[in-house]
């Protein structure tokens, strides 16, 4: 099991964990924004400087999902997405420094940033030839079973229980950081697509005992469906851990879908250029412009602490928006 690390915390010690991150990302106080935007108090949470490649959040799941496929003895990653999908470049940089073919099952056209950043690290890409996303997903199970135990497939967005212990462990990594400033937030933020990051947020903080709400801003799907997909995904992420199920009633969402997935509305895109003029943070289009103007438009400062935005990264899709022309 060489390159493989035992965790050291919490229920997730015993699970086979591939080390990516650079260590825990900063958890910093938006001053200027506050003043530029009259919002606050602010924390970020700074997943976008997680110190492995761009990969941002995707990186925290794919800890344990790499792990595991080395641990299966697998020789070949199978995921996908569409051209768009920071976890597929994410994928592609972690597979190759695991010592792992990485398969990529993409919709779409094929010319973006990310997936050249795919290919650049290795990556095979598979187009699925056709447009529709959900098309991803048979694809790659049919592939793994194909090829058997030596591929390791999981669905778009490394949206497993298995990966949504990634971002467990990252609510461990921010209560410790709370902790140390003694500071309590009375909300958190952020985006969610395929619902793995949230659904371990919120197995975290119950692990943890960290009882703070959560709002999740959704870019891709409808309330109905992403929620209950969400709740899916603590149950089996809790189970794994054998901790309790998350309390649904700590889960808020809302819909953020507005233009269409991938294009922010001009009042997100006003918002993202306040973070990059006030604090230079590079907001994406998909995720981080529509998390942060929920931040902005939706939250009422909460009394009992300040609130806690978590970017997620999506460095490569926020440059190539700012290569179409200014917002
Ligand atoms: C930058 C960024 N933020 C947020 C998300 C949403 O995470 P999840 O798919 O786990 O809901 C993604 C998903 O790809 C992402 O790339």
């Amino acid at each position: 099991m060489s390159g493989l690390v035992r965790t050291t915390a919490l229920p997730w010690a015993e699970l086979a964990r591939f080390p990516l991150a650079a260590g825990p990302t900063p958890l910093v106080r938006a001053h200027r924004l506050e003043a530029a935007l009259g919002i606050g108090p602010l924390l970020v949470k700074r997943d976008d400087l997680i110190g492995f490649g761009v990969a941002g959040n995707k990186t925290r799941p794919l800890e344990f999902l790499v792990g595991a496929a080395v641990q299966q003895g697998a020789r070949v990653f199978v995921t996908g997405g569409g051209p768009g999908s920071n976890f597929c470049a994410a994928a592609a940089m972690a597979a190759r420094a695991a010592g792992l073919a990485c398969e990529l099952h993409v919709w779409g056209d094929p010319r973006s940033a990310n997936l050249a950043l795919a290919t650049a690290a290795g990556a095979t890409l598979v187009p699925t030839g056709g447009s529709v996303r959900e098309e991803v997903d048979e694809q790659v199970m049919a592939r793994v079973a194909q090829l058997g135990a030596s591929a390791y497939g999981v669905p778009r967005g490394g949206s497993t229980a298995l990966g949504a212990v990634g971002f467990a462990a990252g609510a461990a990594e921010v209560a410790a950081q709370l902790a140390a400033a003694d500071v309590r937030p009375g909300l958190i933020v952020l985006p969610v697509g395929s619902g793995g990051s949230v659904a371990g947020l919120l197995t975290g903080l119950a692990a943890v005992g960290l009882d703070v709400p959560v709002l999740g801003v959704s870019v891709s799907r409808p309330l109905d469906e992403i929620r209950a997909k969400v709740l899916e995904l603590a149950a089996g992420c809790a189970a794994l851990l054998g901790c309790a199920a998350p309390d649904p009633g700590a889960l808020t969402l809302v819909d953020a879908r507005g233009p269409g997935f991938g294009t922010a509305s001009e009042r997100e895109r006003a918002h993202a250029r306040e973070a990059l003029w006030a604090e230079g943070l590079l907001l994406d289009e998909t995720y981080g412009a529509e998390a942060f103007s929920a931040v902005v438009d939706l939250v009422d400062p909460p009394a009992d602490g300040p609130v806690l935005w978590w970017h997620t990264g999506g460095l490569l899709p926020a440059v190539g928006s700012l290569l179409k022309g200014p917002a």
